[in-house]
């Protein structure tokens, strides 16, 4: 059996992703602190190794990397690393060791949009430290690939959405009363004119491409690849489709951003900019063409499944 080795794997991706290994015939090894459990309970977990190492403290004294070649993976996916520093020091431990490197990026890894659909090689101007730190391992990884043979990949997600968590929601934060007000037909506020964009992915979709990425392993190592839903949509027809599923017309008043900003909490503020800012709208073709990715969800039908489920949880009124 190939030995599948997922750093991070109890989170929002790794909730489809594990069970979809060990469908596939893997030998699966968790790394996590054991703090969290999957969303969704699932047989296949019964298969699956659990090895607690808090990443953190085994970076910081030097053991992490060793640690991970010593539970002889054959393939690594690597969830959670937001440094450079934290790539270099696995890739060095785990070079000429492991057949399959997947790094969990993010479409932050570009700035504002030139072009749109955005493709994975237009030139990338990321703003945050998040997004910065995030295309510094990117290029990395496709440097090591590309120079040194080291065998990476490193996909993309938008907006991770699914049963269990807030979807970020048409005002651009993650506060579920946007979707009770939307659902009552209640005034929602859009900053600006409403037509700024947000691109979701439903985890089951993310988890798809991993698996794809590791079938397609030629068409994979050295490539990175937006994992988005087909279309991003826009604030505004976000909140006009949120709405209409309620049997409602979105009651919507757009402001200019510093009005929207006094009227939202810091916390909401904060989150709608970052989202705003960025306005992904990303392009699936390179995934498809190259990996056979096929999203299951757009966008609408991501969201719809985790507002049931906050309906579902009494979070969201209707
Ligand atoms: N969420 C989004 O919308 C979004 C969008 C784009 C990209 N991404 C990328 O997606 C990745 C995160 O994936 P996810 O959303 O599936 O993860 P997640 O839901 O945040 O779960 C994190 C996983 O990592 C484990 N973990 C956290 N800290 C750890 C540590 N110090 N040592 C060992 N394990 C640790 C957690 O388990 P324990 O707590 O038990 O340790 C859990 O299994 C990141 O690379 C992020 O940049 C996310």
């Amino acid at each position: 059996m190939t030995h599948l080795v997922i750093i991070g794997g109890s989170g929002h991706v790794g909730t489809y992703l594990v069970p979809r290994l060990i469908e596939a015939g893997y030998q699966v090894t968790n790394v996590s602190r054991g703090q969290r459990q999957p969303y969704t309970p699932h047989a296949a977990w019964n298969s699956v190794r659990p090895v607690v190492i808090d990443r953190a403290a085994a970076e910081a004294d030097g053991t992490f990397g060793p640690q991970i070649r010593d539970l002889r993976p054959d393939i690594v996916v690597d969830m959670v690393c937001f440094t450079l520093a934290s790539a270099q020091h696995l890739v060095d431990a785990l070079r000429g060791h492991v057949q399959h490197f997947l790094h969990c990026g993010t479409v932050w890894t570009h700035g504002p949009s030139v072009q749109v659909p955005t493709t994975e090689d237009q030139p990338r101007r990321p703003f945050g430290e998040y997004g910065i730190q995030k295309l510094a391992i990117a290029e990395y990884l496709m440097d090591q690939a590309r120079r040194q043979g080291f065998p990476a990949t490193a996909l993309h997600p938008g907006h991770i959405v699914g049963p269990g968590w807030n979807p970020l929601n048409p005002e651009g934060h993650f506060n579920p009363v946007v979707f009770s007000r939307l659902a009552q037909g209640q005034e929602v506020l859009l900053p600006n004119l409403g037509m700024e964009t947000v691109h979701h992915v439903h985890a089951d979709d993310v988890a798809q491409i991993f698996i794809q990425a590791i079938r397609n392993w030629r068409n994979a190592v050295g490539e990175e690849f937006h994992t988005v839903s087909p279309a991003a949509v826009t604030l505004r027809g976000y909140a006009e489709t949120v709405a209409s599923w309620f049997g409602r017309e979105a009651n919507v008043r757009c402001l200019p951003w510093p009005e929207w900003k006094a009227q939202h909490s810091e916390n909401e503020a904060c989150f709608a900019w970052d989202h705003i800012a960025h306005s992904p709208n990303c392009s699936i073709a390179k995934a498809q063409r190259l990996l056979g990715y096929q999203p299951r969800y757009t966008s609408f039908q991501a969201v719809y499944e985790a507002v049931q489920w906050l309906i579902a949880q009494g979070t969201v009124s209707v």
